[in-house]
């Protein structure tokens, strides 16, 4: 079993879009029984709220369902559980690495991008501040596959 943990700043906009459409993707590979995914913020200022209707409104765009989510802060145990916990941006990392419990847990820690080949470093602009939702998708689908690809091959060493 394998535990993805997206997380963003507030877990309203980009990494319950991110869960969403990675939950989607696992299902489409009939891996449900061995990759487990949900998603969580770095601060607590959107804690209780459901995901963005922007954010909403673009996965059901693309026929993505969106499933019931309440924003909530990433805590100690977050980390323990998870084994990839994947930032949207820079300040997520940053934030993340630093609220690590201790070194194993903060080499967790990913930037979303850095899957991408060529070692790409971009980040996922945030559209709580662009209202770009598509943009927020697009990039998403772009990057998700490759981290199924990541996540099923560590799956496969670690039986
Ligand atoms: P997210 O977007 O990190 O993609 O969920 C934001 C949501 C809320 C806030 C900032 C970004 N906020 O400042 O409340």
């Amino acid at each position: 079993m394998q535990r993805v943990l997206f997380v963003c700043l507030g877990n309203i906009c980009r990494s319950p879009m991110a869960e969403m459409i990675f939950k989607q993707l696992v299902k489409d590979h009939q891996l449900e029984s061995e990759i487990q995914v949900s998603s969580v913020a770095t601060c607590s200022y959107e804690a209780g709220n459901p995901i963005h209707l922007g954010a909403a409104k673009e996965l059901k765009d693309h026929q993505i369902p969106v499933g019931h989510h309440l924003s909530r802060k990433i805590t100690a145990e977050d980390f323990q559980n998870a084994d990839w916990i994947i930032g949207m941006d820079f300040q997520n990392v940053n934030t993340l690495r630093r609220l690590a419990p201790d070194e194993t847990t903060k080499a967790k820690v990913h930037l979303a991008a850095e899957v991408l080949p060529d070692n790409q470093t971009f980040e996922i602009e945030d559209p709580w501040y662009t209202n770009d939702f598509a943009r927020t998708y697009a990039e998403l689908t772009k990057i998700l596959p490759y981290w199924l690809t990541k996540v099923v091959a560590d799956d496969l060493v670690s039986e």
